[in-house]
């Protein structure tokens, strides 16, 4: 493990990406997927900007769903981003062909999670692994391919190689066959190596070992890793550097240490164990963490994306329709006089519906629109108010209508750099 500071010049970065955007599209049905452009799509990776390099272990780390695996896919070259640049040692591999990358291929491999699914179970343990020297065309002979098959398989404990190479993946244990897994990856002596959860479906017994090996071999092959885990523990102990994803983009990036020391982003904060207690002067609606499953990637929460969940969420982090209703709960609870006056013109705060940009009143007309309007009035700038757009009536209906609030950029703060308004209020994009 050699460590990368974040802030002192050193080497070109190997990986660089900027405004990375990877989404797939959202069919509908069986004619869905024939006909026409789809209706949505899903924003597994939402405009990342990153710099891996080399010799680093660069941990990617988040909930599951929040697009890790989308992320390394895109670095490989799996999937081709529809946005932004992926350069691999200064060339801009983001839209090449097929045939431009296979020279590349060799370069950076793949650490599955899934040792079972990842190896072939009608190939001999000896043909899996040299496969990839037929395809690249890095051996002699099949002997040579053979013997070199061996060496590797000795070097990741494997051993003795003989005795393994005409054995199916079958005959082995899950440890043995994400070691076989990695002697594959490593046989084409790549640059780059994106493991994907390389220990999460091992027996806790032997995670501890295969992660040391992967950095034995790290160390002696001078490689660089895109480590990818939902386990801070597991990152801890392995990575110079982590990004902290959540629902497509890094909240907070730079070297490990000093994150795990003094996390600087709610959610990383949160991922850590250590629930900040809600802040009550901040917001009407406290929050807790980790309650909440992932918002949908197909729609995330407008501004900052983490603020459904956020229990340090304020002013410009992003308002939503049920904020109205928790609003006028909270307001009654407090006040049995308020509840008296305005609960006949609100009507069944359940019958309100909500969405992320707006909440209706089914009924209250000009009435409702008055008191809200009034309630307005009384606090403009500040708490819910101050991201109300519109407030309208349709029919007997009212409709209060939101602004998407400032989606927070990444910034640098206290040597690493973070997206997250507490940190002062930035808007994404807003310097591309
Ligand atoms: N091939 C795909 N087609 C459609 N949606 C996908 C595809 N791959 C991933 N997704 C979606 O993208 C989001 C991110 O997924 P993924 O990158 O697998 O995240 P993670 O590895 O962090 O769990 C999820 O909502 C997932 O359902
Ligand atoms: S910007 Fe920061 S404080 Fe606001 S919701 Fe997002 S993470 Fe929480
Ligand atoms: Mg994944």
């Amino acid at each position: 493990m050699t460590a990368q500071a974040t802030d002192l010049p050193g080497p070109a970065a190997l990986v660089r990406l900027r405004g990375v955007s990877t989404h797939f599209p959202v069919r509908s049905g069986f004619f869905g997927s024939l006909v026409g452009s789809p209706s949505a799509w899903v924003k597994a990776v939402d405009g990342v900007d990153l710099d891996i390099y080399p010799g680093e272990v660069f941990g990617v780390v988040g909930e599951s769903g929040s697009g890790k695996t989308t992320l390394g896919r895109t670095i490989l070259r799996l999937v081709e981003p529809m946005a932004g640049s992926v350069e691999y040692d200064g060339e801009d591999i983001a839209h090449w062909n097929e045939a431009r990358l296979r020279p590349l291929r060799r370069q950076i491999q793949l650490v599955f999670q899934d040792p079972n699914a990842a190896l072939n179970p009608a190939m001999t343990i000896g043909e899996g692994v040299a496969h990839p020297l037929r395809i690249h065309g890095l051996a002699t002979s099949r002997a040579d391919a053979r013997r070199q098959a061996a060496e590797m398989l000795e070097r990741v404990g494997i051993a003795p190689a003989g005795a393994f190479l005409d054995r199916y993946p079958d005959d082995l244990s899950g440890g043995q066959k994400q070691r076989v897994v990695i002697a594959r990856a490593l046989i084409t002596r790549p640059r780059l190596v994106v493991a994907d959860e390389p220990v999460a479906m091992l027996d806790m017994s032997v995670r501890a070992m295969i992660l040391e090996l992967m950095l034995d071999l790290q160390r002696e092959f001078g490689l660089t890793y895109v480590f990818i885990t939902h386990d801070l523990a597991t990152a801890k102990f392995v990575c110079d550097r982590i990004a902290i994803m959540y629902l497509g983009k890094v909240v907070e990036t730079g070297a490990a240490a000093p994150i795990y020391a003094r996390p600087a982003h709610p959610y990383t904060t949160s991922l850590l164990g250590a629930v900040p207690r809600p802040d009550p002067s901040r917001r009407t609606r406290t929050k807790e963490l980790p309650a909440g499953e992932v918002p949908d990637a197909v729609d995330p929460p407008r501004g900052c994306r983490f603020h459904p969940r956020c229990p340090k969420a304020f002013e410009p982090c992003g308002w939503e329709g049920r904020d109205v209703r928790d609003l006028f709960e909270a307001r009654w609870a407090a006040d049995p006089t308020a509840h008296e006056r305005e609960s006949p013109i609100v009507g069944p705060l359940g019958r309100v519906s909500v969405s992320p940009d707006a909440a209706v009143f089914p009924r209250g007309g000009e009435r409702l629109r008055g008191l809200l309007e009034q309630l307005r009035a009384e606090a403009p700038d500040s708490g819910i108010w101050s991201a109300v757009r519109s407030i309208s009536t349709d029919g007997g209906a009212v409709v209060v209508r939101f602004g998407p609030g400032p989606e927070p950029a990444l910034q640098d703060v206290d040597h690493r750099q973070v997206a997250c308004h507490l940190h002062g209020v930035t808007e994404a994009g807003a310097g591309r």
